[in-house]
């Protein structure tokens, strides 16, 4: 593969439930990709989840923090990005509520660490060029039963610590694009499930918790298995 026509991707998060399905996806489908997977490896990042395709060419991992605004401009200046998956984040509400400053740091900070290194690099030659925030449907707050469903036009209505760090980078990715041009997207995707995710999650928290007969936690009460 001639290097000069390959593109070059950086995605966040890699290690993590999502992202290291995304970061296979990519390396098994498209070979003219070149894939950097950008993980500090939290309690939540696990580089098992890629074993099978650590040895691939044109994929490398980078053990680093996105609240690291120096280390982002280095890895940037060295290498020039076609396109940016942000997936690194904290993303456990629970944890959000005992620690809200993480939050602020990884999904904020680090956030804004990322858009300046872009549009520092890309400095305005934005052909080619993207910036793919994924953030949560939680930025819309709680859907009322019978009452529709979210769309793009939505207000937003965080309540929890994790969705107003996710509203609040959702907004820095908006501010940049209308700001400085930077091409940009976001996703608000509801909650997935599946292989490689965090036992403690919504979904697989509740089948072992059903499997064990243990109860089922739902904010404002919780719900009981009976044997
Ligand atoms: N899982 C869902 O159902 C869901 C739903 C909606 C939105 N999202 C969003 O999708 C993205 C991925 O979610 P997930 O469930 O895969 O999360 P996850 O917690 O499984 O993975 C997050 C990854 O980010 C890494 N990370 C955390 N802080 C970092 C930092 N400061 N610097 C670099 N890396 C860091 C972790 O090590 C981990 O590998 C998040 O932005 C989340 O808000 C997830």
């Amino acid at each position: 593969m001639d290097d000069s026509v390959m593109k070059n991707i950086l995605v966040t998060g890699g290690a993590g439930f999502i992202g290291s399905h995304v970061v296979r996806h990519f390396v098994n489908r498209y070979p003219d990709y070149r894939i950097t997977n950008l993980d500090a490896l939290t309690y939540a990042g696990n580089l098992e989840n890629l074993r099978d395709i650590e040895d691939k060419p044109y994929y490398r991992f980078v053990k680093a923090d996105i609240t690291d605004a120096s280390a982002m401009n280095e890895l940037f200046e060295v290498e020039v990005f076609d396109g940016v998956i942000h997936l690194a984040a904290e993303s456990h509400v629970d944890r959000s509520i005992s620690n809200p400053s993480a939050f602020v740091m990884t999904n904020v900070i680090g956030t804004v660490n990322l858009l300046n290194a872009a549009r520092a690099t890309w400095n305005g030659k934005y052909e080619g060029k993207m910036f793919y925030h994924i953030s949560t449907d939680e930025v819309y707050g709680s859907l009322q039963h019978g009452k529709g469903m979210f769309t793009e036009e939505t207000p937003y209505d965080p309540h929890s610590p994790y969705s107003a760090s996710k509203a609040s980078s959702d907004h820095f990715v908006r501010a940049y694009y209308d700001t400085y041009g930077l091409p940009a997207v976001i996703s608000n995707c509801s909650n997935n499930y599946g292989p490689y995710q965090f036992p403690e999650k919504l979904i697989p928290l509740f089948i072992n918790n059903i499997r064990n007969r243990k109860s089922l936690p739902v904010y404002g009460g919780s719900l009981f298995i009976h044997k």
